[in-house]
């Protein structure tokens, strides 16, 4: 079973969500101790180029044409990093809070792995389908601030519900959320946030089969319309 650990704050040891994290693999490795964890630490890699040429690939492939040579060489960059985001059984995701959403190294990542023919596609109806399936997630989030559901401010966070869209949009149904919440308002409320995120992965860990397969949510689409593969 392979954890892909993708890691979206820029803070290294100062982290407040990488303590949150350190604990739910400490706790997945005791259970499954052949787990393997890869680390994509997003803020130290040079991903790929998302404008110029490859820009234009996404759009070749969107009308369904073939790349041209012109093109292939700086689009196996793309290929090779989805295929390194699909080799994970479990996708862990480290990542504070910005502006209310995420922040930009996450979202040059997404930018870069989510392409049509290779997470997802439209089928014939011109409906998307996501094509990652059998996979399971966990977001592990810190804020300053306090977005619970019952709170003032809870409308505002537009991350979880964000990162719940894109990967719901890939196929990715089994995702988890620990939200350690509010770090910055006093050093008791962060005492307090982390211990109850700490509390949160004891469960988490414990309670999910994580060597068993989620089950795949297809839009409900009938069976004529289900999506058949796109030659990439
Ligand atoms: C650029 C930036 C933007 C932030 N935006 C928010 C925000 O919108 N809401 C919030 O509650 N906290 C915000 N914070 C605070 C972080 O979410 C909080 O300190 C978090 O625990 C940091 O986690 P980390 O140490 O793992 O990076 C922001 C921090 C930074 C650096």
């Amino acid at each position: 079973m392979k954890v892909l650990h993708i890691i979206a704050t820029p803070r290294d040891l100062h982290s407040n969500t990488m303590p949150v994290t350190a604990a739910f693999l400490e706790g997945l490795r005791d259970r499954y101790p052949d787990l393997s964890v890869d680390t994509l630490n997003l803020f130290a890699e040079d991903l790929p180029a998302v404008a110029g040429d490859n820009i234009e690939t996404k759009y070749t492939l969107l009308i369904g044409k073939p790349i041209d040579k012109r093109h292939k060489e700086s689009w196996e960059q793309i290929e090779r990093l989805i295929a390194h985001f699909l080799s994970a059984d479990i996708y862990v995701i480290t990542t504070p809070m910005w502006n209310f959403s995420i922040p930009y190294a996450l979202k040059y990542y997404i930018d870069s792995i989510i392409q049509p023919g290779y997470v997802y596609r439209y089928n014939e109806q011109g409906q998307p389908v996501g094509l990652v399936h059998g996979k399971k997630m966990v977001c592990i989030t810190s804020r300053g601030g306090d977005y619970s559901d019952q709170g003032p401010f809870h409308a505002y966070d537009f991350q979880e519900p964000y990162l719940r869209a894109i990967f719901g949009f890939i196929g990715i149904s089994d995702m988890h959320f620990i939200n350690a919440q509010p770090m910055d308002v006093t050093q008791l409320l962060r005492e307090t946030a982390i211990a109850s995120a700490l509390n949160a992965v004891h469960d988490l860990v414990s309670t999910v089969a994580w060597d068993s397969n989620p089950t795949i949510i297809d839009l409900n689409l009938p069976a004529a319309l289900k999506p058949k593969p796109l030659p990439l």
